[in-house]
């Protein structure tokens, strides 16, 4: 197939990792150390759109109406540069970029933003990828992209190369009453990115090997208790891999956290609720911001009791959302 002569938009949507992906074996492919499990969400999302012109000099890549310069262009241009070879073409491409984010930031994401462009860009380069393509496609411009193809529940198979690393939907739709309810406590850019945090968890935490032990072991757990619909065990496990994950950093050395004040504040509400017999459970990423595993019934409280402490616009509840589609405007 030939390059498209208008432009392909697709849309993805960000993931919450259950089971976390902290750690490469290969930094060039982004082959990961162990196998992660998320939850694709309805509330964020990306739309890319993406033409190959003859006419272009250089990639151009506008990012919510700005035209990208320096290290953002680049690492755009490097991921076409995976498509280019893959569609057997050179020219240069036009991306447009905007990010669905409610209320401003501190939820933004690789893991949208790459499934959308792996999909306008592998489509308007005249390629017809499979969802597993595409996921290993996702998977080179960024790890949690890979899971983002896919709506609902959703793995990432660690593998050992380029081939047998890929993503794969463990149950699409989700037919229980998931709900993540999202604090945004902080909103400025992240001063570690994830790709510095985990090559400095992997390199320098004596704990690292226990991780990737616990992390096999807790993708089995949580994959089970997703087929059991076991609520309960799915947010325990969830919880304690998100710990983990975090105990690593602090373990690193130089030490370090993205952990807040205000993290421990609403780890600590989190529990409290748990106390008062309200399963609900904490995840939280490469920020301050926390993500509350709960079931529906449960929403209200939980939502009552973060909006008391942290205002009501750090409160934001999401549930279960789509794999990647192509849009036609
Ligand atoms: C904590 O996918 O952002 O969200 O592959 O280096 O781009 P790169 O990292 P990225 O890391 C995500 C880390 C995480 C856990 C997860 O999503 O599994």
């Amino acid at each position: 197939m030939k390059p498209t002569t208008s432009p392909v938009k697709a849309r993805a949507h960000t993931n919450i990792a259950l089971v976390k992906y902290w750690g490469k074996k290969n930094e060039q492919l982004i082959i990961p150390q162990n196998s992660s499990l998320s939850l694709t969400l309805d509330q964020f999302y990306t739309d890319t759109a993406v033409q190959f012109r003859d006419e272009l000099a250089a990639d151009q890549i506008t990012f919510n109406g700005q035209l990208l310069t320096d290290d953002g262009q680049r690492k755009i241009s490097r991921f076409l540069n995976v498509v280019r070879d893959l569609a057997g073409i050179s020219m240069h491409a036009s991306v447009d970029t905007v990010n669905h984010v409610p209320t401003a930031a501190g939820l933004a994401s690789s893991a949208s933003g790459f499934a959308a462009l792996a999909g306008a860009a592998s489509r308007a380069a005249g390629l017809a990828l499979s969802s597993r393509d595409l996921s290993r496609l996702a998977r080179r411009g960024s790890g949690s992209a890979t899971r983002s193809i896919f709506g609902g529940f959703a793995a990432w198979n660690m593998g050992h190369d380029d081939n047998s690393s890929y993503g794969y939907p463990i149950e699409e739709t989700v037919d229980w009453d998931i709900a993540v309810v999202a604090v945004v406590l902080n909103k400025t850019a992240k001063k570690i990115s994830s790709r510095q945090g985990m090559r400095a968890a992997v390199a320098t935490s004596p704990f690292y090997g226990a991780w990737v032990q616990t992390a096999t072991r807790d993708f089995d757990t949580v994959r089970q208790a997703i087929a059991d619909k076991d609520f309960e065990t799915l947010g325990h496990v969830s919880e304690e891999n998100a710990m983990r994950m975090h105990a690593l950093n602090l373990s690193a050395d130089p030490s370090f956290t993205y952990f807040n004040a205000d993290t421990l504040h609403a780890i600590t509400l989190i529990h409290e609720l748990r106390d008062a017999g309200y399963p609900c459970y904490c995840t939280i990423d490469a920020g301050p911001n926390i993500k509350v595993l709960c079931r529906e019934p449960a929403v209200t409280a939980v939502v009552t009791k973060l909006q008391a402490a942290f205002g009501n616009d750090a409160v934001l509840v999401a549930h279960p959302g789509p794999g990647l589609t192509f849009i036609t405007d």
